[in-house]
């Protein structure tokens, strides 16, 4: 199964998951900018590469939960928020195609009450009273959208939509799809006419597609969609010719004459011309209406021989149309209401308990394999043991599951009437099953409650905690130590290489002391055992905000790390902070609570952590092998302070990870996109979307050397 790259931090997991309402200014900031490097992500996976990494689903749900955090904090929406763009930025093999008007996209409603919701903002928006209000519904076509430009009455260009506001010149391609004429004779077809809809593959033509592919010896493509836009993105046209590609029509471009007033009217016309549209569309008059279609189209779904994924309402007049405008991406005349998730139906064969780096017992539901919109599932998520006792799940029952919110899929329901006569409910572990120790539930001293979590009180003598705290170690935005992985971690713990985090930094020391042997390892040979040394050495000094991180303490995330070092400024400081601060009368324990971001949760789980002679060992041991540098506080004079910098290309006398920081160090921002608001763009060999942006929006660009020597000014 597809898998997101794993987060480092707990307090980041969590902090995703905060509901809206709850999130504090500081962390909405900080949820909107991992939102938007998130989203941009995912845009590009699905608009470039055509490998979308998350189902449609989980994808809304990002996008919703950052309109709902723009709207509550509308100050700190940013520069290049995801509502600033559409899509990605064009891939680079295609000539670029601006688009005459831009290609939006859609709002969308996710149930009856946003459908509403949508007709009464029109209502308002209008001030409409007693006027019968007409609208649309027709099915969303799983594709991808195309502009057809004609020009007196000849095909001229095909288009992807791109960003939006500039696409992939993919003419001759398009000229290749059956469904659309290349010439158009009739009477009233206007001089300039742009057709826009969606290329698409029906089922049958994907199954037969993918059995040519697998004979061939070629990759198969993981759903229709998918195939369609790899075949419509082909540089040699004659691919997509042998590709059963079709075209549903349902909007339009430039147009240098309007045939009709209405949307139906327009589509019918858009009919007469030659073109395939939907059968499927309506117009409704009231909220009943629209409801009733939309389930009236839900029910045809699975019949109808392609992918739909939910149902498109515009307003039916045309002249309301142009008043309503748009928003941002997308038009207020118009908005996707999209179906539930995709779901299937399997048994539960096991319940598997895992303990993760601070003792939460995490039920995992083991799966007989089964595929939910088009990817295998095998695992999913039970949550907690609540969640368990609360939908009665029990180890043999057939499930519902669903992918949604994230990729780990959930399990929505059972279905009792296939329970097995001879089942018991679900006994959840008291103890920890790795390490034996009490598992307990503990009470949220504000609010009375138990903790949904139940956890292991074995602390680091519970191997799992142990591992799961070495994983974090060296992870990404901790130690970072390469080629020291999670696999290898586990490994090296098993064989007793590394108990602690200590034991990393010793490794060398040991194998040249003949205390272990690393070059008797399967497939490890003298080059790999020097590339490791030599990548350990290369992190035994690292930064306050990373070395706080690592520690893995709970509620301290990379931010919460950053925050801490910054206040502090020295492992020393900090330290004594932290054994001054256990008395909780005391200045030092006032102070820590002062800082910004800070409250009593995560100082008392730094006291806490600190508390423990355990750890003070594990720290005492650690301090002695590597050397912790004072926090580099930003450098407000430096040329770069408040700038926004974006780096693109390849890099080749720093690595990206470093460019960022010392850019950071300097007082710059450092973002992954380009908008009006970038300042500077660092550009290396191979540079390619991002620079032809900078180039159009006048930016600054410099080359690696010219930015070195920029900020080695405001370093020496
Ligand atoms: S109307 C200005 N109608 O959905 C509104 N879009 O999520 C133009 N889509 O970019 C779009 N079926 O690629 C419209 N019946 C339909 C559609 C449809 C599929 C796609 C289209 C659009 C995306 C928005």
């Amino acid at each position: 199964m597809a898998k997101r790259k794993s987060r480092a931090s707990s307090a980041a997991t969590e902090l995703e998951k905060k509901p809206v309402e709850e999130l504090t200014k500081a962390q909405a900031k900080i949820e909107l900018t991992r939102l938007m490097f998130e989203i941009s992500r995912h845009d590009q996976a699905y608009h470039q590469n055509d490998s979308p990494l998350i189902s449609d689903a989980d994808y809304d749900a990002l996008r919703a939960r950052n309109d709902a955090i723009e709207a509550r904090f509308p100050e700190l929406v940013l520069p290049n928020s995801p509502n600033a763009r559409v899509g990605a930025a064009p891939a680079e093999k295609f000539e670029k195609a601006p688009h005459a008007r831009p290609m939006l996209s859609l709002g969308n409603a996710f149930d009856a009450e946003d459908v509403k919701e949508f007709r009464e903002r029109i209502k308002r928006f209008l001030n409409l009273k007693d006027e019968p209000l007409v609208i649309t519904a027709e099915p969303k076509i799983d594709g991808v959208s195309a502009n057809l430009r004609y020009e007196k009455g000849k095909f001229v260009l095909g288009a992807t939509r791109g960003d939006g506001q500039v696409g992939e010149n993919i003419t001759e391609n398009i000229r290749t799809l059956k469904d659309i004429p290349q010439e158009i004779e009739s009477g009233n077809f206007p001089e300039i006419a742009e057709i826009r809809g969606e290329v698409y593959m029906r089922h049958d033509d994907f199954a037969a597609l993918n059995q040519r592919q697998k004979k061939d010896g070629k990759p198969v493509f993981a759903n229709p969609r998918n195939a369609a836009a790899g075949s419509l993105r082909q540089l040699d046209s004659r691919i997509t010719a042998a590709r059963p590609l079709r075209f549903f029509a349902y909007a339009w471009g430039e147009m240098s004459a309007l045939p009709a007033n209405t949307q139906m009217g327009m589509i019918n016309q858009i009919k007469s011309w030659g073109f395939q549209t939907s059968d499927l569309m309506k117009r409704c008059e009231s909220l009943e209406d629209l409801l009733g279609h939309y389930q009236a189209i839900e029910e045809k779904r699975a019949g109808l021989g392609y992918d739909i994924d939910g149902v498109v309402y515009k307003v039916d007049r045309l002249d309301w149309q142009e008043r309503l405008g748009f928003v941002s991406r997308a038009p207020r005349w118009a908005i996707a209401h999209k179906f539930s998730p995709e779901q299937a139906t399997t048994l539960i064969e096991n319940i598997d308990i895992q303990v993760g780096r601070t003792g939460v017992l995490t039920p995992v539901a083991k799966l007989h394999p089964v595929t939910v919109g088009g990817v295998m599932v095998s695992n999913a998520t039970l949550h907690n043991e609540d969640e368990i006792a609360r939908k009665d799940i029990r180890v043999g029952d057939q499930v519902v599951v669903q992918r949604a919110g994230d990729v780990i899929p959930q399990v929505v329901s059972v279905v009792m009437d296939k329970r097995p006569k001879n089942s018991a409910p679900y006994e959840f572990p008291v103890i920890c099953p790795v390490c034996g120790s009490h598992a307990v539930r503990e009470t949220d001293p504000k609010t009375g409650k138990a903790e949904s979590a139940r956890r292991c009180t074995g602390g680091l003598i519970c191997s799992a905690q142990a591992v799961e705290r070495l994983k974090h170690f060296v992870s990404r935005n901790a130690f970072d130590i390469e080629g020291l992985g999670e696999k290898q971690i586990a490994a090296f713990w098993e064989e007793g290489l590394v108990k602690s985090p200590a034991d990393i930094f010793r490794l060398k020391m040991r194998e040249e002391a003949g205390e272990i042997k690393l070059n008797a390892r399967e497939g490890w040979g003298a080059t790999s055992i020097a590339n490791l040394f030599a990548a350990i050495q290369a992190r035994n000094t690292i930064g306050l905000d990373r070395f706080l991180f690592a520690l893995g303490i709970r509620h301290i995330g990379a931010a919460t790390a950053r925050t801490l070092a910054k206040a502090y400024g020295s492992e020393k400081a900090f330290s004594e902070a932290m054994r001054l601060g256990q008395d909780r009368q005391s200045e030092v324990y006032a102070d820590l609570l002062n800082i910004d971001g800070i409250g009593e949760v995560v100082a008392d789980a730094l006291l806490d952590f600190y508390a423990e002679p355990h750890n003070q060992e594990v720290l005492e041991k650690l301090l002695t092998e590597i050397t912790v540098e004072d926090f580099d506080m930003p450098d407000e004079t430096s040329p770069v302070a408040g700038q926004t910098v974006v780096f693109t290309g390849s890099l080749t006398r720093m690595t990206r990870n470093e460019a960022k920081a010392r850019a950071e160090a300097l007082g710059a921002k450092v973002s992954g996109s380009i908008s009006k608001k970038t300042d500077i763009v660092v550009a290396g060999p191979g540079a390619g979307s991002k620079l032809d942006k900078a180039r159009a929006l006048d930016i600054t660009i410099l080359d690696e050397d010219e930015w070195l020597s920029l900020i080695e000014g405001a370093t020496s």
